[in-house]
């Protein structure tokens, strides 16, 4: 598989580590616990910072060079390039709700327990899509002139997972990933 290919593999991996905290603290709110605020506005900030704004643009290039190519599956390719533009305001979404929530506003806990739910079904649901065909799929169909012209214009940024950075900005979940990790 080529080398960006398993970048965004790992990038998968470090986002499914996010998202089962996110299912933790969702646990919490339908258990009539509190979630930790902190931890909900760190994998806000995370998503919004990463997957959103690197991981997918990154992979919107790779699916146009796949459908440049005119293979089979470019019903699915779309679908999924869909699908990250309605991730990116799913996350904008989850994170005025989780703010006007944490302000004291009449929102129910039923309901905001009920839009982290569709959330993460969301996010699952594309990212199993990947990892299950579509990633096997574009490695089979794209060829080396196609990564080479693919790599020539990536948006640039990387992982803040497992960095210092991320020590000092995600001080809630830091440890929780980590752990997750071994
Ligand atoms: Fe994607
Ligand atoms: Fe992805």
């Amino acid at each position: 598989m080529h080398r960006l290919l398993n970048e965004l593999h790992q990038d998968h991996v470090n986002l499914g580590r996010v998202l089962r905290i996110l299912e933790n603290q969702l646990g919490l709110l339908r258990a009539g616990a509190d979630a930790d605020i902190h931890v909900l506005g760190e994998i806000i900030d995370y998503v919004q910072s990463y997957p959103d704004l690197v991981h997918h643009p990154r992979e919107d290039m790779i699916f146009a060079a796949y459908r440049a190519r005119a293979l089979p599956g470019i019903d699915v390719i779309e679908r999924l390039m869909a699908e990250h533009r309605t991730l990116l305001d799913s996350t904008a979404q989850l994170k005025v709700s989780l703010e006007q929530w944490h302000c004291d506003s009449p929102m129910p806990r039923e309901q905001v327990a009920g839009q982290i739910d569709d959330y993460l079904r969301l996010q699952w649901e594309h990212l199993n899509l990947e990892e299950g065909s579509i990633y096997g799929m574009l490695a089979e169909g794209l060829g080396e002139e196609d990564w080479a012209g693919i790599e020539a214009g990536l948006p640039p940024g990387s992982d803040p997972l497992f960095t210092d950075q991320m020590r000092r900005r995600y001080q809630n979940i830091y440890e929780r990933v980590v752990e997750s990790a071994y």
